[in-house]
């Protein structure tokens, strides 16, 4: 197995571990015989000297990626950069986002900066970083208290490192063309799709199409108590073609900011 590949069963097995809700769907697709091959796959980080995406970025880049977009989620409060393989474009793009901490209170700022003082540099030298989990203690009141100025604070400080989501290519399924069929299967088949601002994200016309599952609860070992709090979604994505033929290969503000939601604690999986 290569260095690359290598990488993305880890973060996978790490990923359905916690939502095993993706390993079903993921299932349910090999049994009509479908080969499921990734999108993207997502990464959250403070925006903090040692944990940012200046950070984060080489551990990536030592897999053969290159950054080819940037983004400023305004709203969140978020950056991001999207990844691609140099050499294989078959093989999923990387998109990497951080909070911008200082945008947030004297509160929520105190928080984050006791989490990465938690971290040591030297944890940042390999690429396993990525999906080491936790690096820090978190006590459940912090966890709230984070919530309620920002989901992606209070997700990133109880998961840590580790995919917040996997999308399955709706262009590489053979069964499925478009995705208000797949929608379609998956809603048949019992699971819940995020429906905050419609189930699908973007058009055609915007040259990608999103939909994603609502996130698994999980139990979560804070440094207090132990609580059930919403963990990883699944996402489907279609891409369409530019002008040049070429599929469009970057992600949408404004359609990303209501994918975010799908970990939203308020909006509970299966109602
Ligand atoms: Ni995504």
């Amino acid at each position: 197995m290569t260095a690359v590949d290598a990488f993305f069963d880890s973060l996978w097995q790490q990923y359905i571990a916690i939502n095993p809700q993706a390993k079903a769907i993921h299932q349910l697709l090999n049994q009509r015989g479908e080969h499921v091959i990734n999108d993207h796959i997502a990464l959250r980080t403070f925006a903090t000297e040692k944990l940012g995406i200046t950070a984060l970025a080489p551990l990536i880049e030592s897999l053969g990626y290159e950054v080819q977009g940037h983004y400023d989620f305004a709203a969140k409060k978020l950056n991001a950069v999207h990844f691609e393989h140099s050499e294989n474009p078959h093989l999923p793009k990387i998109f990497l986002s951080e909070l911008k901490v200082t945008e947030f209170s004297e509160s929520l700022q105190s928080i984050i900066s006791d989490l990465d003082q938690q971290v040591h540099s030297q944890e940042l030298e390999t690429v396993d970083f990525i999906y080491s989990g936790r690096p820090w203690s978190l006590t459940f009141s912090d966890y709230i208290s984070l919530l309620q100025e920002s989901e992606y604070a209070a997700w990133t400080a109880a998961f840590g490192y580790r995919a917040n989501h996997f999308t399955v290519s709706i262009n590489y399924l053979t069964t499925f063309f478009e995705i208000e069929a797949l929608n379609h299967f998956l809603l048949s088949a019992g699971f819940s799709l995020n429906e905050s601002g419609g189930i699908v994200k973007g058009t055609p016309a915007q040259l990608l199409e999103q939909s994603s599952t609502l996130a698994d609860l999980v139990n979560v070992e804070f440094s207090d108590v132990s609580h059930a709090i919403p963990a990883c979604f699944y996402e489907f994505a279609k891409r369409y073609p530019q002008d040049n033929g070429r599929l469009y290969q970057g992600f949408i503000a404004a359609s990303a900011d209501k994918i975010f939601e799908s970990t939203d604690s308020q909006k509970k999986p299966g109602h």
